[in-house]
């Protein structure tokens, strides 16, 4: 049922603060380890992995580009991402000695399946996020590690892509430990961190417990354009992604710096852009976003902004600021999705549209 809300998107978007932390759930021993017993590939084989290729589609592949930051940075492992359809026909180079990890909701996706599968004839090791115990990725993979968001009945994906992100987060920091490198004395305190990302996420879900404020005509967009820079960019498409699925509108997700490539062409009066701005705490990233947000104010954007509280050097620049808590940049876009998901929905609702039930969409994709 919808407990309430008038559409299951509604629910399953206030659901992400369970959705993570059941996701997190006694994941640390006694002795502040983290354990992922419901792993069935050995610790020595993690030892011995070189490589990691995170396959996926829609939504989850954008979590996997959102993984793919932090388990670098905390493994120091090579790890590509790559959409499932794709990947079986370039003719990837996987071993036995490569990690292929597919996210999937469903956990029927045809497309992620035939990856699988394919990367297992080559002999790689396969890891299954999943979020429906029982599906055909979870049985054919060699290991699984459940996303516990609870059933996503909304075709657009909400509450399953932060789950998505939180077990991946949980793998990385896993094969940081069992590697035993630099980062694995700080993983207690990534899994703190983490823990309190529920918290954080209910915060920024109160603030926009109403509509959010769009400081936009509404009937006189036609498309907007979201802008991100590291974690931002992924968060970024999905923003336009949702924007796509529900309200009909066309949106294109891009990476800040590559605005003055080309994408900055596009804008003149009026035209919505959304741009999320990492946090002052990282000036190399956060300055040059803040210069994107005044290089398209300057050309007529009406600038929607997703920024840190305390972050005043947004404020010039933007029609409308939507505050998350301080985060740190890995954890950041567990809540700068919110205001996106919440922003299309909202547009959705506005043109009259089904969120539930978008046109031309199935919840599943069964075919390849
Ligand atoms: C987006 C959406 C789709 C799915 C994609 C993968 O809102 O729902 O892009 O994310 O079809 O589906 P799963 O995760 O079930 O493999």
């Amino acid at each position: 049922t919808k407990e309430g809300f008038d559409t299951f998107m509604e629910k399953e978007i206030r659901e992400q603060p369970r959705a993570v932390a059941e996701t997190l759930k006694e994941r640390l021993d006694a002795k502040g380890a983290l354990t992922l017993d419901e792993l069935r590939i050995g610790a020595e084989t993690f030892r011995g992995i070189e490589s990691v290729i995170i396959v996926a589609c829609g939504t989850a592949a954008y979590a996997g580009q959102v993984a793919r930051y932090a388990i670098e940075h905390w493994c120091r492992i090579p790890c590509e991402v790559e959409l499932a359809h794709e990947f079986r026909y370039r003719d990837p180079v996987v071993s036995v000695r490569t990690l292929v990890v597919a996210i999937s909701q469903s956990g029927e996706t045809m497309d992620t399946i035939m990856a699988i599968r394919h990367a297992r004839e080559q002999g790689a090791r396969v890891l299954a996020i999943v979020n429906t115990p029982g599906s055909t990725i979870s049985r054919e993979a060699d290991a699984v590690l459940l996303t516990h968001a609870g059933p996503e009945i909304a075709v657009a994906s909400t509450k399953a892509f932060t789950a998505q992100i939180a077990a991946c987060y949980l793998l990385g920091l896993y094969l940081a430990q069992v590697r035993g490198n630099k980062y694995a004395d700080e993983i207690a305190d990534y899994l703190d961190r983490l823990s309190e990302m529920p918290a954080k996420i209910q915060t920024v879900l109160d603030r926009y417990a109403g509509s959010p404020d769009l400081g936009v005509d509404l009937e006189r967009i036609k498309s907007v354009i979201f802008l991100g820079r590291h974690v931002g960019y992924p968060v970024a498409m999905e923003g336009a992604l949702k924007l796509k699925e529900i309200a009909y509108l066309h949106a294109e997700g891009f990476a800040a710096g590559e605005l003055k490539h080309g994408p900055i062409a596009l804008i003149e009066e009026g035209q919505p852009v959304v741009i999320i701005v990492p946090t002052p705490r990282r000036p190399e990233l956060h300055r040059k976003v803040v210069s994107n947000i005044a290089e398209v104010r300057a050309r007529g954007a009406v600038t929607l902004v997703v920024a840190e509280d305390g972050d005043e050097s947004v404020n010039e620049f933007a029609e409308v600021v939507w505050r998350v808590p301080k985060t740190p940049t890995l954890m950041r876009p567990l809540v700068d999705v919110l205001p996106l998901q919440l922003f299309a929905l909202r547009m959705a609702g506005h043109l009259g549209f089904d969120v539930d039930q978008p046109r031309n969409l199935a919840k599943s994709v069964t075919v390849e």
